[in-house]
């Protein structure tokens, strides 16, 4: 089975994209992925400053560097700010690639995201969905040598999209999410069908 890992680049607590984030975990576990849900509100990790590193890599860092690490498929949830994706994703991501001088495995900065398959949703209340937002992780996510998923999907008028279980109301949507999950899955099982 694989490893799965879902997150939102949002910590707000009504957020739209932690509730996209968790409806489309139980869309992957019924597809036989094994998910984990990750928050990144779990994570103590500072504004990012070179100064700040060079005294010491936060151990929270180094936890999420190991979490990307161990999952071959990612779904991220970007919710859109500004026509761009969020400045918690952008630096928690900078965080995560950054390398951990003379660490012998994290020396490596890209170690945690060089060919992980993501697949990019994104929710917003707005037409678009955060539409834009997957445009300018796309670039971001392929720098670090990641496989993107063709398939992906924005969900619009968010604030109407979930019941009250947090699960996705709209059939239609629940199967946009269940492609872009499954062209992941399916991805990832092939890329990394050598790995131990
Ligand atoms: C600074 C800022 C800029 C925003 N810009 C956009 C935008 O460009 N497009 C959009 O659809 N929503 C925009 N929004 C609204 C967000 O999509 C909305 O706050 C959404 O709920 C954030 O995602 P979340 O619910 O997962 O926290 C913006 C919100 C903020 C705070």
């Amino acid at each position: 089975m694989t490893k799965l890992l879902i997150f939102a680049g949002s910590t707000r607590q009504q957020s739209f994209n932690r509730k996209l984030a968790h409806a489309t975990a139980a869309i992957a576990r019924d597809a036989g992925a094994t998910v984990t849900l990750l928050e990144l509100s779990d994570f103590d990790i500072p504004l990012y400053n070179a100064d700040l590193e060079a005294r010491g890599t936060p151990p929270d860092v180094v936890r999420l560097k190991q979490l990307l690490w161990e999952h071959p498929a990612w779904v991220i949830c970007s919710p859109e700010y500004n026509g761009s994706y969020t400045a918690l994703l952008k630096n928690t991501i900078d965080w995560a690639s950054s390398p951990v001088n003379g660490d012998p495995v994290w020396q490596d900065g890209t170690r945690s995201f060089r060919g992980k398959v993501v697949g990019m949703l994104s929710a917003s209340n707005g037409a678009l969905g955060g539409l834009r937002s997957q445009s300018h992780l796309a670039p971001l996510l392929i720098n670090l040598e990641c496989w993107l998923a063709p398939r992906a999907f924005a969900l619009g008028q968010a604030a109407g999209a979930f019941d009250e279980h947090g699960a996705l109301v709209q059939e239609a949507h629940r199967q946009r999410v269940q492609g872009v999950v499954e062209q992941v899955l399916w991805a990832a099982s092939r890329l990394h069908a050598g790995d131990a």
